[in-house]
């Protein structure tokens, strides 16, 4: 034997499993390319000038079993105590079926936003299940597929109230007993629309004239306050009245709906989804019939397809950012979707039945605490709650000291009292524990006698109590049962198309591998059971995990600083022109508001920049994609000392390392303003150049592309910024937890102090088992790939855009608008036809109408890539066929795309082709068919005919 016992050892056994190509398969796809080694391709395709000359500087790749030992260290010194923060986050049971089935699962949390339906059913059925489950509890018309949290959903109804109210007042009320962390967001979000702000005791909402006010129901400190005649004020001066709401107590209270409320938000992390340190959880969204098209977000509604049967569908998709750029409701792309569809199944799970008794459950052991420390002189400061106590004390920092040594957190940011929140993990024994702590031992109380006084006693006002029957949909009333609930999620997940079944060449969204072993820590209960404000002390284990992260992302990103707040990418658009504004501002240059953005950019660039209060100003790109220098420097020295920015894309969204980047970045910097790189395209950059050596002054990064957090059907993300050491100070701070950075004082733009952490293991892990050599080849192998599918299918389709030598950056662009003119097939009958093949499609009319943007990844093997080809070229020679008359343009399998197992079934085949070419065009598909359960949905109907809530389920088979 000759190998050496390090190679035995097989450290870097992890960069062979992440990236899809062997070394054979390598020096074939180089061949096929043209160039002799990776080194060689990334000479002839990067940008001699942005190069980064030496390594990251990370290290070497730990193995699988090496990091997770290290990890498990790092969580070992997060201490897991009793939370009764509450303050919008409780501990929760996450139903096992639901934990292994949906959030341990692949099939669940390796797909993608729902951009090609008829392979999305399962998870549409599901966030609509999330939608009726928002609409039944909050008592209104229309509810959205989830928001990133709480505060940021607050800060949304914010913004819904100034487009729809007919008042004229420019100022927000939000009411003091509304969470601090909510108002920390909705404070910093209404600087930067122009509006006011005014906090005080919910009593005076209608002091002055509002355009809207926020309330919280039950209040942070736990009272249950009727609310109609402050909605009834508000209303009458024609403002809006926006609720943010607990979920589990609307099980037991009258809802925001029935009370008169306008928008019902709030979050539904307590429905199974573990507080994770701060997330990810879904925020729910509800508001009024009238108010739909200026809804923020997702929207599921009902459709028909070509057969006319039920189908769901993204709804209403000409309000979002995509098409309406700075004009869009919200800059929301990456939301939730994954929790969403936890809490969904959650509410399927337990039924109205067994919700309720969950709500009474933690209701009863609250009123038995209350009547507990009553009996024994102890001053609670609200007479009525839900499942949350104010407990009066002189000795807070005492008691607080005591409960943190039997290993329970209360709240303590109160003045003279502190908070008890109950939960649905709260059991008798708790409550007893509780009595201790504060009473001390021998107190005497005893819990039975305390039940039957609870039974008698009215926490919650009597013209407070729900009446109304909640959740009598039959799919909340059908799967209880352990068996039928397994089978409901798999039967969901079956009609998904996700990574576990086939490459999704999504361009810009780097669908790479999520490694089993980078998701194994987000369930470990030291990463999920931590509350946000717990104590830091606490979450030792998470400040080295972060304090890794952003050591690593500096060198990935050539930043001096990251700020790991944002949790999408959008999000962390904004907190980056956050920054950059605040950066003019303390220079005394405040004025400074013009943003500049490349026609080319994604929909969120201009959404972010109107939601930070820039002017938007479009740049144009020449004809090879690139962002056409002379019209720059002529909009930039116009701007002048308006110049606030410029948002641009690297490589550009065309796909392509534009040359002339570093001059781009200099003329904005000539100019004053700075250059926002978006980083959504990080994958092409790692370990090769980076932003920050580029010359620009703070990206996000979307963690959920390049760094392996799946993006879970359209979420979670993370879209931590990395920025220069000038912007450092002016990055998001949090009004609850006061870390050593100095941005601590600032605005948040999140509800959670780290974003949604308890997903960063997945990042951490990602480049602890890359280390520097596997990080620079994943780079390499994703523009090797790319290049690959460029020479292949541009035989058959042409390639738009390429840089230097006829190179394309990570993913390329397919032009079928000469074919489509040429033939009638459009780029929708392809991808659709691509379902045919069991392939999802690949980015559609993004950046360019009329294309497909394809991104292989460094994760593909070539034997995928090859099979992709297959199907591509077989699509191609089934274009020929329409376009020599063989097919008619009428009667094809491009245009009746995707087949079902219903077309098959027809007594009648009338069809210019055969069954088997419609169903079954390759081998590798007769193999192993993933069904689409419908046929191609019509867009327009369900628009037409707005539907979003749930159907008779004997309607999904009609
Ligand atoms: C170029 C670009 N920028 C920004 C974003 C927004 O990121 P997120 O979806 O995480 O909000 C995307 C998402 O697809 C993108 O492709």
């Amino acid at each position: 034997m000759t190998q050496s016992l390090f190679e035995l050892e097989q450290k870097t056994d992890f960069i062979r499993r992440h990236i899809g190509p062997g070394e054979e398969d390598l020096r074939a796809l180089l061949a096929v390319v043209g160039a002799e080694s990776l080194d060689d391709l990334i000479e002839q395709t990067v940008p001699a000038a942005i190069r980064r000359p030496g390594p990251l500087g990370i290290g070497a790749s730990m193995t699988e079993v090496e990091a997770l030992a290290k990890l498990k260290g790092y969580a070992a010194q997060n201490k897991v105590a009793k939370s009764y923060i509450g303050m919008g986050y409780h501990d929760t049971h996450v139903p096992h079926v639901i934990l292994r089935n949906v959030l341990e699962n692949p099939g669940w949390y390796t797909a993608y936003t729902p951009y090609q339906p008829e392979l999305a059913q399962g998870r549409l059925e599901a966030l609509l299940n999330f939608q009726q489950l928002t609409l039944d509890l909050t008592g209104m018309d229309l509810a959205s597929a989830s928001l990133l949290d709480e505060a940021t959903a607050a800060a949304e109804a914010m913004a819904l109230a100034k487009r729809m109210a007919k008042s004229k007042s420019n100022l927000f009320f939000v009411a003091d007993d509304v969470h601090p962390q909510v108002i920390d967001v909705v404070k910093e979000r209404a600087v930067h629309f122009g509006f006011d702000v005014a906090v005080g005791p919910a009593a005076q909402a209608c002091a002055e004239e509002v355009f809207g006010a926020l309330f919280q129901y039950p209040t942070t400190t736990g009272e249950v306050k009727d609310l109609r005649v402050l909605i009834a004020a508000v209303q009458a001066q024609k403002g809006l009245a926006c609720v943010s709401a607990d979920l589990l107590s609307l099980l037991l209270l009258k809802s925001p709906g029935e009370l008169g409320a306008d928008v019902v938000l709030g979050s539904a992390q307590r429905f199974g989804v573990p507080m994770g340190y701060g997330g990810p959880h879904a925020a729910f969204f509800a508001t009024r019939d009238a108010y739909k098209r200026s809804m923020p977000g997702r929207i599921i509604g009902v459709s028909k397809d070509a057969r006319g049967k039920a189908a769901l569908r993204m709804a209403m998709q000409t309000r979002e950012q995509h098409i309406r750029r700075e004009k869009a409701n919200s800059n929301i792309c990456t939301a939730q979707v994954l929790l969403a569809n936890m809490a969904s199944f959650y509410a399927v799970y337990h039924g109205p039945v067994g919700l309720k008794t969950i709500a009474s459950r933690v209701h009863r052991l609250t009123t038995i605490l209350a009547l507990g420390l009553k009996a024994k002189g102890v001053a609670l400061k609200h007479a009525s709650w839900f499942d949350t106590l104010t407990v009066l004390t002189t000795g807070k920092s005492e008691l607080i000291a005591k409960a943190e040594g039997l290993g329970i957190n209360l709240r303590a940011d109160l003045d003279g009292a502190v908070g008890v929140s109950l939960s649905e993990t709260t059991t008798r024994g708790d409550v007893a524990e509780l009595f201790e702590l504060f009473l001390g031992t021998g107190h005497g109380l005893d819990i039975e006698a305390l039940d039957q006084a609870a039974q008698a006693h009215h926490a919650i006002p009597q013209d407070l109590l729900r009446t109304d029957a909640v959740l009598t949909h039959e799919v909340f009333n059908k799967y209880h049962s352990e068996t039928e609930m397994l089978r409901y999620i798999h039967r969901l997940e079956a009609k998904d198309l996700a990574l576990n079944y086939a490459m999704i060449s999504l361009g810009s969204c780097t669908m790479k591998l999520n490694a089993t072993a980078e998701m194994i820590p987000v369930t470990w209960p030291e990463f999920g059971k931590l509350h946000p404000f717990a104590p830091l002390a606490q979450a030792k284990g998470y400040q080295l995990l972060l304090a890794d992260l952003e050591n690593w992302l500096v060198k990935v990103t050539g930043y001096d600083a990251v700020c790991m707040q944002p949790n999408s990418g959008a999000q962390g658009e904004y907190a980056g022109l956050l920054a950059i504004k605040k950066y003019h501002e303390s220079r005394g240059e405040g004025h400074r508001d013009i943003c500049l953005i490349p026609a080319s950019a994604h929909g969120t660039n201009p959404a972010s920049a109107q939601m930070a209060g820039l002017r938007v100003i479009v740049t144009a790109c020449d004809k090879s994609g690139n962002v056409d220098l002379d019209d720059l420097r002529a909009k930039a020295a116009e701007a002048g000392d308006q110049l606030s920015c410029l948002m641009v894309t690297y490589p550009s969204t065309h796909g392509v390392y534009e040359e002339t980047i570093k001059e781009v970045c200099d003329i904005v910097h000539q100019h004053g303003g700075q250059v926002y790189l978006d980083g959504a395209n990080m994958n092409a950059q790692v370990g090769l150049t980076a932003p920050g050596f580029i010359g620009a002054d703070v990206s996000h990064l979307n963690l959920h592309k390049t760094f392996a957090i799946p993006h879970g059907g359209g979420g979670p993300g993370m879209g931590p910024i990395g920025v220069k050491k000038h912007l450092a100070p002016f990055v998001a701070g949090h009004a609850v937890v006061k870390t050593d950075k100095e941005s601590r004082n600032n605005g948040a733009v999140s509800a959670a102090p780290f974003g949604s952490a308890s997903i960063l293991p997945i990042s951490w892990m990602y480049i602890a088992m890359l280390g520097d050599e596997g990080l620079k080849k994943s780079t390499q192998v994703a523009i090797l790939n790319a290049n690959y599918l460029a020479k292949k299918l541009g035989e058959s389709f042409p390639v738009l855009y390429s840089g230097r030598n006829g190179r394309v950056a990570h993913e390329c662009i397919l032009d079928i608008r000469p074919l489509k003119e040429a033939s009638g097939i459009s780029e929708m009958d392809v991808a659709k036809r691509l379902m045919d093949y069991g392939f999802h499609a690949p980015t559609m009319s993004f950046p360019v109408a009329g294309t497909l943007m394809v991104e292989p990844t460094e994760s593909e093997s070539k034997r995928e890539l090859d099979r992709f080809v297959e199907a591509m070229t077989s699509i191609r020679a089934e274009i020929a066929k329409v376009q020599d008359g063989q097919w008619s343009l009428t009667d094809n399998p491009l245009v009746h795309a995707p087949h079902t197992q219903d077309d098959v079934m027809d007594a009648e085949w009338s069809r210019g082709y055969s069954r088997a070419e419609a169903v079954f065009p390759s081998e590798a598909v007769r193999a192993a068919k993933l069904w689409p359960s419908v046929n191609r949905i019509d867009d327009v109907y369900g628009d037409r005919n707005l539907f979003c809530s749930c159907i008779p389920t004997e309607d999904y088979a009609k």
